[in-house]
């Protein structure tokens, strides 16, 4: 059976969805441990509930970002994890992390990369007048928000969107990507060259999202 760790920082709704998917039987493996950098965050509340090891390591007891992920590695190969995903986590990972877990990481971000990397991206996304959004589940590399794209869905953006109304349909998304793309991690099905992401099987062709095509 596969380990999953998940490493979050706040709200933990994609930890949530994950679980979720294992529990219901969709996913065969086994989230072993919920990692946190910061007290008192809703995923923690959640990891209780749903009954997943938690464990905060607090980055304030390290000299450098590489001292604080030497320690996070330490942990996850203690635990033997398969695959690891970051679920909300604001840590900019380091090489010392990237280097120990080539291709095994996971991250989703809230918009269709590369565009709207970072910080803000709603707002981004609606400051540039998008009228296309999304989410994409990528392998996490040395770059931000820059490694092989997994899996991405297309959200519209309607005129009247705020960065909170656009979150709020862009995660319902979120929530079904990314327990895809675990499952296919945890199922053997991806291969990955280079830039390209290919997982054997799947079906390309479908269009998800074409919004305000009135006459053609
Ligand atoms: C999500 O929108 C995710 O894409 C981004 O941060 C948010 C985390 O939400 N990286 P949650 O903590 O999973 O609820």
């Amino acid at each position: 059976m596969k380990r999953i760790a998940v490493l979050a920082s706040g709200r933990g709704s994609n930890f949530e969805a994950i679980v979720r998917a294992v529990k219901e039987g969709k996913i065969e493996a086994e989230v072993v441990a919920l990692i946190v950098d910061r007290k008192g965050i809703a995923a923690i509340e959640r990891a209780e509930r749903l009954g997943v090891n938690w464990l905060f390591v607090d980055p304030s007891s390290f000299p450098s970002r590489e001292d604080y992920d030497a320690k996070i590695v330490a942990i996850l190969k203690h635990l033997k994890v398969d695959l690891i995903c970051l679920a909300g986590y604001m840590k900019i990972v380091t090489p010392v992390f990237v280097d120990a877990f080539p291709n095994r990481i996971l991250n989703i971000h809230p918009t269709l990369l590369p565009s709207f990397p970072g910080l803000r991206p709603h707002w981004q996304a609606i400051i540039y007048g998008v009228k296309i959004s999304g989410a994409t589940v990528h392998i996490v590399d040395k770059g931000v928000d820059t490694g092989p794209i997994v899996i991405q869905c297309a959200v519209p953006v309607s005129p009247e969107d705020t960065p909170e109304t656009l979150s709020e349909k862009v995660l319902k998304w979120e929530h079904r990507i990314y327990p895809q793309a675990v499952k296919w991690f945890v199922d053997d099905r991806v291969r990955v060259e280079g830039r390209m992401v290919v997982v054997e099987g799947a079906d390309y062709s479908k269009l998800p999202v074409v919004p305000a095509l009135e006459d053609f």
